[in-house]
This record gives C-alpha cells, sequence and structure tokens, in this order.
C-alpha cells in the first residue's frame, strides 16, 4: 500500500474519520503512528518515537511487534483466518476457553467468546437477567453497582456507568435505571461495607445482580478501593439471593499485580468479564465466563438457549494470539515484573505530589495515577509529555499510566517523568 503524505492523511482523517469521544469533523490533530515494536511507537514523517505508557489502553501487555504473538497469527492466518461458529468449533477457541477455566477464580466454567468489552459486560447481563427469568424470576432485572465506575459504551455497560460526571450523564433517562451505591473509599470503612450491605438488602427483589469493576476503578476515575469490599458483595449477594458480576476487563491480566482482581480478595464472582489484554492488545476480543450454576439455570428455562451469537464469535486469529499471549504471560515471572514496574511508577510519581494543583498520587501494580484538583489541559499535558518522548492520554482531572510489562527501568522511569511534566504543565 503506498504511503498517503501525512498532510493528506490527516486531512482525510479531519474529514471522515470518528476516533473515540471526538466530534466531526475532527478538531485535535492526532499524532501518525508508523509502527510500533517493543515498548515504542514509531511516528509518521521521521517524527521520531515515543515511548507507549498506555498499553494500547491496558491491553498491550507485551509490547507490540511481539515476535510469538506474530507467530502465533501468521501460523492460524495460514490456516484460516475465522470461519463461523454456530455448528462449526475449532481448536484455537476451545483452547482459550479452557485455558480462561484453568486460570480464572475456581468455579466459572463456561465462556461466552465475545467481540470486545462492552459486548462481554452486555452479554453478562443477560446471562444475569435471563437466569432469574429461567427461574421464575422476571422481576429481578435491575443492577446495582457502586458510582465512579466505567463498564464500556453499548446500552447496558452505559447503564452502569457513573450517571452523574460520567462519560454517558447525556442519556440518563434513556438507559435501564439501575440502582447506584455511592463510590466505594479507598480504605476498608465498615460504614460504607453497612451501605452496601443495606442497599443489596432493600432492592434484592428487583436485582438480578451486582456489577462491578473489583479493586480499580478505571476509565470512571482510576480510584483503587479495599479488596475486603469484594467479599462484603459477595456475601451480600450470597445472603439476598442476587447474581455478582465482576468486571475485569481492564484488571485482568495481571495489570493490578494479582492475575485477576478477585484473588487479592480470594472471591469468585457468579460472571466474569475479560477483554482487553486478552489478546495481547493485537486484536478486538473479549470473554464472558460463569458458574454453572448460572448456566444450569439459563438453561432449565422456557428459552433454554443463552440468544446471543455475534457474526465474528470466537475468531480463530484472534483466540491463536490469545492463547500465545496467555502462554507467553504464564510463562514468565510476570509478578516480578509488575511489581519492579509498580516500584519504579513509586519513586519516580513520588515528586508529583509537590506538584502545585495535584489531588493525589497513587500507585497499584502497573498502574500510576496523578490526580489534578482541576481538569487537565489535556493538549498542554499531551504536548508536556511527548517533550520526555512518553505517549500518555490524560482525561479529566487524571494524568496516568499502564505501561507494557516488558517496559524496562530506564524507560519506566522517563514515563513517571512525564507524568510528573504532564501534571504540571496540564
Ligand atoms: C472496566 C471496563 N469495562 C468495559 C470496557 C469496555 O471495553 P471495550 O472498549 O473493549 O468495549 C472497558 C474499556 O475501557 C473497561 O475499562
Amino acid at each position: 500500500m503506498p504511503d498517503l503524505p501525512v498532510p493528506e492523511l490527516l486531512e482525510l482523517d479531519r474529514r471522515h474519520v470518528w476516533h473515540p469521544y471526538g466530534p466531526m469533523p475532527g478538531q485535535r490533530e492526532p499524532l501518525v503512528v508508523e509502527s510500533a515494536s517493543g515498548v515504542r511507537l514509531r511516528l509518521a514523517d521521521s517524527s521520531g518515537e515515543l515511548v507507549d505508557g498506555m498499553s494500547s489502553w491496558w491491553s498491550a501487555i507485551h509490547g507490540y511487534n511481539h515476535p510469538v504473538l506474530n507467530e502465533a497469527a501468521r501460523e492460524q492466518l495460514a490456516r484460516m483466518s475465522h470461519v463461523m461458529f454456530g455448528g462449526l468449533t475449532h481448536e484455537p477457541a476451545v483452547r482459550l476457553a479452557k485455558r480462561l477455566v484453568d486460570m480464572s477464580p475456581e468455579g466459572l466454567e463456561h465462556v461466552f467468546l465475545a467481540d470486545s468489552g462492552s459486548v462481554s459486560v452486555e452479554v453478562a447481563v443477560k446471562m444475569c437477567l435471563q437466569y432469574w427469568r429461567s427461574l421464575g424470576r422476571p422481576a429481578k432485572q435491575r443492577l446495582l453497582t457502586w458510582r465512579g465506575g466505567y463498564h464500556g459504551d453499548t446500552w447496558q455497560p452505559m447503564s452502569v456507568c457513573d450517571p452523574e460526571g460520567g462519560m454517558h450523564e447525556l442519556w440518563q433517562g434513556m438507559l435501564p435505571r439501575q440502582v447506584f451505591a455511592d463510590p466505594p473509599p479507598a480504605a476498608y470503612e465498615e460504614s460504607y461495607a453497612e451501605h452496601v450491605r443495606e442497599m443489596v438488602g432493600r432492592h434484592a427483589d428487583e436485582l438480578a445482580a451486582v456489577v462491578v469493576e473489583p479493586v480499580v476503578q478505571g476509565a470512571g476515575g482510576m480510584r483503587f478501593h479495599s479488596p475486603a469490599y469484594l467479599r462484603v458483595l459477595r456475601e451480600a449477594c450470597d445472603a439476598h439471593g442476587v447474581l455478582l458480576v465482576f468486571d475485569e476487563i481492564a484488571t485482568g491480566f495481571g495489570r493490578t499485580g494479582a492475575l485477576f482482581a478477585a484473588e487479592h480478595a480470594g472471591v469468585t464472582p457468579d460472571v466474569m468479564c475479560v477483554g482487553k489484554a486478552l489478546t495481547g492488545g493485537y486484536m478486538t476480543m473479549a470473554a464472558t465466563l460463569c458458574t454453572a450454576r448460572v448456566a444450569d439455570g439459563i438453561s432449565r428455562g422456557e428459552v433454554p438457549v443463552l440468544a446471543h451469537g455475534p457474526t465474528f464469535m470466537g475468531n480463530p486469529l484472534a483466540a491463536s494470539v490469545a492463547c500465545a499471549s496467555i502462554d507467553l504471560l504464564l510463562g514468565q515471572d510476570w509478578q516480578t515484573e509488575v511489581k519492579r514496574i509498580e516500584t519504579g511508577l513509586r519513586e519516580g510519581l513520588a515528586p508529583a505530589a509537590e506538584v502545585e494543583g495535584v489531588r493525589d498520587v497513587r500507585v497499584l501494580g502497573a498502574i500510576g495515577v496523578v490526580q489534578l484538583d482541576h481538569p487537565v489541559d489535556m493538549e498542554a499535558a499531551t504536548r508536556a509529555a511527548v517533550r520526555e518522548g512518553v505517549w500518555l492520554r490524560p482525561f479529566r482531572d487524571l494524568v496516568y499510566t499502564m505501561p507494557p510489562y516488558v517496559t524496562g527501568d530506564e524507560d519506566v522511569a522517563r514515563i513517571a517523568r512525564a507524568v510528573c511534566a504532564a501534571a504540571r504543565e496540564g
């Protein structure tokens, strides 16, 4: 394919292409990436390289252009890139499902392969609503969540995003009306635990499920909370006959220092969503896992099937790369790598606490966050990071990083310097 001259590419992009949460026509000029390798994004027109502090929104945990993942894709491409999943099956999907069952919290046994994180949350909600319908309790169709969450951009996920100040405030009144608890505090507070217990109990007759991001609330505000709240939710759900869904799309595959954030609390949810790092950031795929109890419940209903089946379900190419990515992760001492990045971010971000306008600095696993006391000037913050040779994508009042696990110590230090610079200038 011949290269488009960069000015022409940018003009076509501006006129025709939507970007995430972007206006049409585009108003901010994006950087043009020509290729990516390891932890570096190479910009077009010889504009140099940037160290990636974002892992392409939490997904590229092994970095870019990885020989093992490339080989898995090439090998699968030579067999078939896709076949339909209705009436057919294939080894990549079956292998992937088995790996996910083996590595996820004990008790999750069945896997629905979906095409994106948002769709996997849609499927999780459908599973829960259908479970109660099948059991003759159709009134149990609302969801409870805590404020400050983010679960995706399609309809049901939007309904459990924070309804105030969040990205989907616009749709209030049109989305299903869910039940919202206060946002979870960082440390364990018995009064908050009591608040959540009381809400689950009060709404139990109409609740199908509690849906939360465990331990880290990501795009809703990059907040961390005590894993003990997950045990509180598990006990309250069990006591009142409500299903528990963990959205591990952002936290899964080691990001918080545990393979899944649920492990920090030793809790198994009834349904769990994974995505993002599932394919090592190579292509889009997500999965919804559930327990035998949920699957059995659905199967006993008037409509004894899970009526969901996207065209690209179980895509063999994505499934092969996902298997290779999981093997790569589990075949190394990933805990040490995540710990190393955590230590580097703690040291490197400490100076940000002294910067005027910084409200909080927090680090957990391979996640570093600087929260400002004002909305970030995204352009100024991005410029400051790029000047340090780093790619960051600040939002709201947050400058943050989740680097690939293969980021070396010098590059972690550089990313931390860039976060501090972005916090100072944004
Ligand atoms: C916790 C969580 N759930 C769901 C999603 C939606 O995933 P996707 O963007 O793949 O639809 C995201 C994406 O940021 C997320 O962080």
